[in-house]
């Protein structure tokens, strides 16, 4: 297992967060899946796999006969997740605890997988192209991939423009690279797929505009509410400009202006 620190943390804000944010894009995976014929009786992988959460709708998919397995860094997500399958009587899907950039040590001994899911993770690891590389031995020929991640972070915007969400989305940029992770690995993807014998089948993004009111407000409101405090413990984020972001938050949800969320790009593609 890696010893580097997961940028967001993995405490119980981030758990929470975690599953808010899979209700909210839950629909846009399941259509994913669909695209990518994740059927009933598939081996599938969830690489960096947190929870759980994806893991777990992807395990009612391939139900009964299939199987998932989950990989993740954390020990603390691995426990909720195998603790969630329990608790819901499921089976067939069991998450093991490590570093996704070697995930031949982890999964090479199982048979070949049919599709594999990374939904915001390769933005967060040093080196996506060794993900990569370990998600196409694990597949097999014709089995299928499907990403979601960022492609261009800082298009994240308030509307009207505001000073502190623009210092915030910077800070957040900046501190993701420092932890050796990068906001926009959607942009380096393809070439990835290439040379490591995946055919990238089909590119799509989602844009996402929350207006306060509604649930999709939920997902930058619980971000910043969660990450901006740990920006200002980094020292990345002013204490004056955090307060400032909660007030221009509140904004918000009072009906003034809305916020672009940062576009979310799906990749397909399928091992030769
Ligand atoms: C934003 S969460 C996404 C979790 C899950 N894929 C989902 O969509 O709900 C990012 C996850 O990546 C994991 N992670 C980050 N770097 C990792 C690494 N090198 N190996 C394994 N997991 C890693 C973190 O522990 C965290 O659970």
């Amino acid at each position: 297992m890696s010893d580097r620190e997961y940028v967001l943390g993995t405490g119980q804000d981030e758990l929470a967060r975690l599953a808010l944010q899979n209700r909210l894009w839950s629909d846009v995976a399941v259509k994913a899946w669909r695209r990518a014929k994740l059927q009933m009786g598939q081996r599938a992988l969830d690489v960096g796999c947190g929870p759980g959460y994806a893991s777990l709708d992807i395990a009612n998919i391939v139900s009964p006969s299939g199987v998932v397995v989950g990989v993740d860094e954390s020990q603390a997500f691995v426990n909720d997740a195998n603790a969630m399958a329990r608790a819901r009587g499921v089976e067939h899907f069991q998450a093991r605890a490590g570093d996704v950039q070697r995930l031949t040590d982890h999964v090479g001994d199982d048979e070949p997988f049919d599709f594999a899911y990374a939904r915001w993770v390769l933005c967060f690891v040093p080196d996506p192209e060794a993900v990569i590389a370990g998600i196409a031995a694990a597949l097999r020929p014709g089995g299928r991939l499907a990403v979601h991640d960022y492609f261009n972070y800082e298009a994240m915007t308030m509307a009207p423009r505001r000073r502190s969400h623009d210092l915030a989305v910077a800070a957040t940029s900046r501190a993701w690279r420092a932890a050796g992770g990068d906001p926009d690995v959607g942009q380096r993807l393809p070439a990835m797929f290439e040379a490591h014998g995946l055919r990238l089948d089909d590119v799509r993004v989602h844009a996402r505009v929350a207006r306060g009111g509604e649930s999709m407000f939920a997902w930058p409101n619980t971000w910043w509410r969660t990450f901006a405090p740990k920006l200002v413990e980094k020292g990345e984020l002013e204490r004056a400009d955090c307060d400032e972001l909660m007030s221009d938050l509140e904004k918000i949800e009072r009906g003034e202006g809305f916020l672009q969320c940062p576009p979310v790009y799906e990749f397909l593609a399928t091992r030769r």
